[in-house]
C-alpha cells in the first residue's frame, strides 16, 4: 500500500517535505497540495495536484495523511478538520501556540481514531544524537542539569508582517524554543523541573515577541 500525502502550506518546510518524501520515502507519496501564493510553483516542481483549498483536499479519497507545513496558528483548525474526516495529521512544531487548542488537537484525533504526529526534525541531528547515546550509555551518569544553546538565523522572522509576529502565532521564541524543549526532553528522557532562560535578538529590527523571560517554578520547591 503507498500512503497518499496531501500537503498544506507550500512554503519552506512544505518544499523540504515535498522533495524528502520524493527522493528518500519508500511506501508513501505526495499526492497533492493546497494553501498559499506558493502552492502553484510546488504543484508544478513536484507533479502534485493543486487543491483550491483544505476542504477539496479532504475531499479527495488518494489522501490518507494532511501534512501540515501552515504556520502554528492554523495548525488547530486545519487538524481539527482533517480528523473529522478521519485523516491522520503530521504537524510542523510548534503543534500549537496554546495548551487549549493543543488539547483540542489531541483529542479529536484520539476520537477520530487517527494519528497525530509533530515534526521532531532536531532528534536527528548528528551532535544530538551523540549527546544521546552519551546519556543512554550511561556513560554521563545522572543528569541534574541540562545547558543548551541554540542560535536562529532569523532572517524572514525579523519582518513584522511575518506569520511568526502575527497574533495567535505565539511568538519567534516559541518557534524556536520548541525544538530546544524537544530535545532536552527527548536526550535525557525526562520533563524539567525547574528551567531558566535567556532570549536575545541580534538584528536591527525586533519585532514584538523577540525578547522573553522565562520564569518556572521548581516542582521541587
Ligand atoms: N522543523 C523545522 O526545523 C522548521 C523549520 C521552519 C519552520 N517550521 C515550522 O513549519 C511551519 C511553516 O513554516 P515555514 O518556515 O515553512 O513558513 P513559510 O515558508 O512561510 O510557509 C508557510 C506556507 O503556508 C502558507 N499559508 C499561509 N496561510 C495559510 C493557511 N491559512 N493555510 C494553508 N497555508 C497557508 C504560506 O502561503 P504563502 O506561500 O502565500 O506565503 C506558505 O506557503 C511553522 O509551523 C514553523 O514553525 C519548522
Amino acid at each position: 500500500m503507498t500512503v497518499g500525502i496531501g500537503i498544506v502550506g507550500a512554503g519552506f518546510m512544505s518544499r523540504t517535505y515535498a522533495y524528502g518524501i520524493r527522493e528518500l520515502v519508500r511506501g508513501a507519496r505526495c499526492v497533492a497540495v493546497t494553501g498559499g501564493s506558493r502552492a502553484p510553483a510546488l504543484a508544478a516542481d513536484f507533479g502534485l495536484v493543486l487543491e483550491p483549498s483544505l476542504d477539496a483536499m479532504l475531499a479527495r479519497d488518494d489522501v490518507d495523511v494532511v501534512l501540515l507545513g501552515s504556520p502554528t496558528q492554523v495548525h488547530h483548525e486545519q487538524t481539527l478538520a482533517a480528523a473529522r474526516t478521519g485523516r491522520h495529521v503530521f504537524t510542523e512544531k510548534p503543534i500549537a501556540a496554546t495548551l487549549p487548542e493543543i488539547d483540542a488537537m489531541i483529542r479529536a484525533t484520539r476520537e477520530a481514531r487517527v494519528l497525530l504526529w509533530v515534526n521532531a526534525v532536531s532528534r536527528w541531528r548528528r551532535g544530538v544524537r551523540m549527546a544521546k547515546e552519551l546519556v543512554d550509555s550511561g556513560e554521563i551518569g545522572e543528569i541534574r542539569m541540562v545547558r543548551h544553546t541554540y542560535a536562529f538565523p532569523a532572517t524572514g522572522y525579523a519582518d513584522p508582517d511575518h506569520w511568526s509576529n502575527q497574533p495567535g502565532a505565539g511568538s519567534p521564541f516559541l518557534d524556536q524554543g520548541a525544538h530546544c524543549n524537544d530535545l532536552i526532553r527527548w536526550s535525557v528522557g525526562a520533563d524539567a523541573v525547574t528551567a531558566y532562560a535567556r532570549y536575545a535578538n541580534y538584528t536591527q529590527t525586533v519585532p514584538d515577541g523577540q525578547s522573553a523571560m522565562i520564569p518556572t517554578p521548581s516542582r521541587t520547591g
